[in-house]
């Protein structure tokens, strides 16, 4: 029997980023300016990012070397292992064989540490001395809280409303790292303001929470803003996720038919499959299936339209040509709140349109049977963000059984769901409701 779970020694974590721009069909369509709709250079980027990240954001070289410091802090959890998952295999009754990478090994349980420790890395080079960031579920918030602590460096979180209340673990994490929190929409911000005066019971979205802090680093000088998604850079840094799996399922003699990740903005599934991806562009592994799955109740990739938008509510980020339901969309109030975000990674709404990536959506009450289901059989409890990648695998190891193909699977368990027992728990006591 091959082994459950596959692992990789410290010194194969990776030494660069593995930067997909380099090999796309065809060009990214640039960002505008959000008044004349020209290109922006990276001049416009300036007050609210490095210079180091704003270049990583528009580089055109195929792997980016990784600091050796920043693998020095990686080492603290990565390589993350893969494992088989037998037990569930059983359960589904499946000729698939299932692989998982683990995103969930991290101190702060999540693939988000990975971008975190990289960017405010970079800052302190530049002598930034504060970071301000939103979160939605707060897994994005505690992994930057983590990273700043780690190097030394402030760190200012505006929490989705919503979540601030019913997250209260997370809150009390960020804190516990040294972050400061502030709920939002906040009084503390133009932006906060403008939306509390129309609704002052807003729960809040990922939308609000980026004006939010991207109008407080644009606002002082020792701060810049960092975003846990979307953008080129926090993709090309969690390509590490994806370059170890390579590795790691050479180990297990396999190669994936099928990548599966889930997608909010975009960044654990571009993590996973990116590096996988450069063999389906050039044409070596044709057939390789990338899905990026995500809510219905916040359908970026199914149901939006790839179009120039705003990354924020308040219409103060450049344009972004990406798959989006519109910058003033309210989603569904999912408990996967990390995924509930009006638009999708431009990378990834490219590869779409290429034919390169596909995508599907599904209602909470079936991902959520899938999550309980795999924890029964593999002991871990997945976010309920991870818990749509889980659903969709089973789904296609339900399909290779009809078809009787002994189809490869891997999917990214972007992170742990143990802050997340109030989801689980309306689940199990029928209070969830299931077609959100
Ligand atoms: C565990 C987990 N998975 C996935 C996501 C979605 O983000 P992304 O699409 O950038 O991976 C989040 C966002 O907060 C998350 O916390």
């Amino acid at each position: 029997m091959t082994d459950t779970k596959i692992s990789l020694p410290e010194s194969e974590i990776p030494t660069h980023f593995y930067n997909i721009a380099a090999d796309l069909p065809t060009p990214l369509p640039p960002p505008l300016h959000p008044a004349t709709r020209e290109p922006i250079g990276p001049e416009a980027l300036a007050p609210i990012f490095p210079a180091g990240l704003i270049a990583q954001e528009m580089a055109q070289d195929r792997m980016i070397a990784i600091p050796d410091e920043v693998r020095a802090i990686y080492r603290l959890y990565r390589p993350s292992p893969v494992f088989r998952a037998r037990a569930f295999e059983e359960a589904l009754d499946t000729p698939a064989r299932i692989y998982y990478k683990s995103e969930h090994v991290s101190p702060v349980g999540s693939h988000k540490l990975n971008t975190a420790i990289m960017q405010a890395w970079v800052n302190k080079q530049e002598g930034v001395k504060r970071l301000a960031t939103e979160t939605g579920a707060g897994q994005w918030g505690s992994a930057l809280a983590c990273a700043c602590q780690l190097l030394g460096m402030q760190c200012m979180v505006y929490m989705v409303r919503i979540s601030y209340d019913s997250k209260p673990y997370r809150r009390i994490m960020m804190r516990t790292y040294g972050a400061e929190v502030i709920a939002s929409p906040s009084p503390q911000t133009h932006a906060g303001r403008a939306i509390l005066a129309e609704h002052p019971d807003s729960p809040g979205s990922l939308g609000i929470a980026i004006s939010e802090a991207v109008e407080d680093a644009a606002g002082r000088d020792d701060t810049k803003y960092a975003l846990g998604s979307v953008l080129n850079h926090v993709l090309l840094h969690q390509t590490i996720i994806g370059q170890e799996a390579i590795k790691q399922m050479e180990l297990a003699g396999e190669y994936p038919d099928i990548l599966i990740g889930c997608h909010g903005g975009g960044s654990n599934f571009a993590g996973l499959t990116f590096p996988f991806l450069k063999d389906k562009i050039n044409g070596s592994r044709k057939a390789l299936r990338a899905i990026a799955v995500e809510p219905a109740g916040c359908a970026s990739l199914t149901a939006g339209k790839r179009e120039y938008d705003f990354g924020d509510t308040a219409g103060s980020t450049p344009l972004m040509m990406m798959h989006t339901l519109g910058h003033t969309f309210m989603p569904a109030p999912v408990h996967a709140g990390g995924l509930r975000y009006h638009g999708s990674a431009p990378l990834v709404s490219h590869l779409l349109a290429a034919g390169l990536v596909e995508a599907e959506a599904y209602h909470q009450g079936e991902v959520f049977e899938s999550a309980v289901r795999f924890a029964r059989c593999e002991g871990t409890i997945p976010a309920p963000e991870s818990a749509h990648a889980i659903h969709s695998v089973a789904r296609h190891a339900l399909e290779a059984r009809e078809a009787g193909e002994k189809k490869v699977i891997l999917f990214n368990l972007s992170g742990h769901g143990i802050f997340d027992l109030a989801a689980y728990e309306s689940y199990l006591t029928g209070k969830m409701d299931p077609m959100a």
